[in-house]
């Protein structure tokens, strides 16, 4: 059979590749060669700074404008490039309206859009706003799932919008952003306001290229615009030592939660100044032995007291044994796989049988996928099984669990800067960290805040869902 032509793979696996990026006269010609720098995004709860202009195509019913007065925002007017609303330049050419300056985000109502027609509404309205985003700029299209729409013409035109947001993200340039919701058509306001404000500022930051589905729960008497949404919640983050994990519980603590930090016993000294500085506690555990959720739960409720449970559980801690499959054997394969699926499913049951210390009615479990487990990747048998198997993991527990009103998400993260990817040899490091339409790396901040946006109780009607925090990798997109 041909092999498949990979030119990234090429170049980076070659072995000049390999010779220029492990040389210092390598780094400094590819530092020379003038590769643009990355954009600087915009992370945090910071909102854009230019307005945000709400669009409407078709017949909605005005949800999209309620969420945005849930969160306190006042919508701007759009632009519509009109033939009527063009001007002519010094040469005659016809140029299409503009906005008097940047704005900070396009918000596009599309849940009312059912016919090829009104597609060409949505190039009207998109034109001049993609010309004026701000660096770090938002399109958010909210659309209808489309299996939830009666005429065939309306499902066909919902379907379109993916191949459209998904070219947007390619085309904005200095860090914006394109992103799809698809709303259930019972979805209100309360259910879908944690997701648009995640979208909006700067916690998505390195969500890009991305769709997923806002159910119909409504979570009920919650401040949804809260920037401390877990006070009160006990937070369980596993490999929470380093890297992600302790970007994670960092997280958590600064939205107000309550955070018990699991990591192995040879990473004890570092869970411990991660738990101690966020005020959680310290839990050295190996996820991978057979009581380790029995454990978990005993100690949630020998610290915090027996009618404490936990809100949400993240399953961060996660291994890499790569080899091609011709020279995996039994160690290798099955250490990942216990580690990175195993372990998860047995913690859960144990969480989830009802006993003192375990996951509350209401909580989350958020899961950590890869894009190898989405697109494969050569020499990650083990681990592309593993992460594949998270995503199973999420789809077949959310429906299972929505009765309990208990949310089961994964998030897929690219390249992220850690010391795992810090080995890589420069130029391949180089080439896997741009390769994708943010050019750059994510931080393990950027995952951290996209779990902790799933595991809200704001955004108890977000389950089943995995959402990629790799900058739309051109990679298994
Ligand atoms: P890391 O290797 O820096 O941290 C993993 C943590 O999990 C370590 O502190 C480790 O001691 C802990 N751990 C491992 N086995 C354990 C066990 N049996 N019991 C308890 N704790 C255990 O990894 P990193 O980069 O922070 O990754 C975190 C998660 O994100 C993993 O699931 C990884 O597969 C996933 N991921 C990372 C990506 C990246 O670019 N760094 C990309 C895609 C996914």
């Amino acid at each position: 059979m041909a092999k498949k032509f990979d030119p990234i793979e090429m170049i980076a696996t070659s072995p000049l590749g390999r010779a220029i990026g492990n040389s210092a006269a390598g780094r400094s010609v590819a530092t020379k060669l003038g590769v643009p720098p990355a954009a600087e995004l915009r992370r945090g709860r910071k909102a854009p700074a230019g307005p945000i202009v709400l669009g409407t195509v078709g017949a909605g019913d005005g949800l999209v404008a309620r969420t945005l007065t849930l969160l306190g925002i006042e919508p701007a007017e759009p632009v519509l490039d009109t033939p009527d609303a063009r001007t002519a330049d010094e040469n005659g050419k016809p140029q299409p309206p503009r906005y008097a300056g940047k704005i900070g985000a396009l918000v596009l109502d599309l849940t009312g859009l059912a016919t090829v027609a009104e597609l060409e509404q949505v190039r009207a309205v998109l034109r001049p706003a993609v010309r004026a985003l701000e660096g770090s700029g938002r399109l958010v299209l909210v659309g209808r799932v489309p299996e939830t729409m009666e005429v065939l013409e309306a499902r066909a035109v919902q379907q379109g919008l993916d191949g459209l947001n998904r070219t947007l993200a390619k085309e904005l340039r200095a860090g914006a952003t394109s992103n799809l919701v698809w709303l259930d058509p019972a979805t209100s306001a309360e259910g879908f306001a944690s997701t648009l404000s995640f979208l909006l500022d700067g916690r998505s930051a390195y969500v890009d290229g991305q769709s997923w589905r806002v159910d119909a729960v409504s979570p009920e008497g919650l401040d949804v615009a809260s920037t401390s949404p877990y006070a009160d919640r006990i937070v369980v983050v596993t490999g929470a030592a380093r890297g992600i994990g302790e970007a994670i519980a960092r997280t958590f603590a600064r939205d107000g939660a309550t955070v018990v930090c699991v990591d192995v016993p040879a990473a004890g000294d570092a869970l411990s100044k991660v738990a101690n500085e966020i005020r959680g506690t310290a839990l050295q555990l190996d996820i991978t032995g057979a009581e380790a959720g029995a454990t978990i739960a005993a100690h949630v409720s020998g610290r915090y007291g027996a009618d404490k449970r936990i809100h949400a559980i993240i399953h961060n801690a996660g291994i890499t044994r790569d080899r091609m499959l011709a020279n995996l054997d039994e160690k290798l394969w099955g250490a990942v796989l216990e580690v990175n699926l195993a372990a998860q499913l047995r913690m859960n049951a144990q969480l989830l049988d009802g006993r003192d210390g375990g996951i509350a009615d209401g909580g989350a479990i958020v899961g950590i996928s890869s894009t190898s487990g989405i697109a494969g990747n050569k020499g990650q048998a083990n681990y592309a099984t593993s992460k594949a198997a998270v995503i199973g993991m999420v789809r077949a527990m959310a429906p299972e669990l929505a009765s309990r009103g208990i949310t089961v998400n994964a998030v897929g993260p690219g390249f992220i800067e850690t010391d795992m990817t810090a080995a890589i040899p420069f130029v391949q490091r180089e080439i896997f960290k741009r390769s994708n339409s943010l050019q750059q790396g994510g931080k393990p901040v950027d995952v951290a805040e996209t779990i902790a946006y799933l595991a809200s109780p704001a955004s108890a009607a977000v389950t089943g869902q995995v959402i990629r925090v790799c900058g739309q990798a051109l990679v298994g997109q």
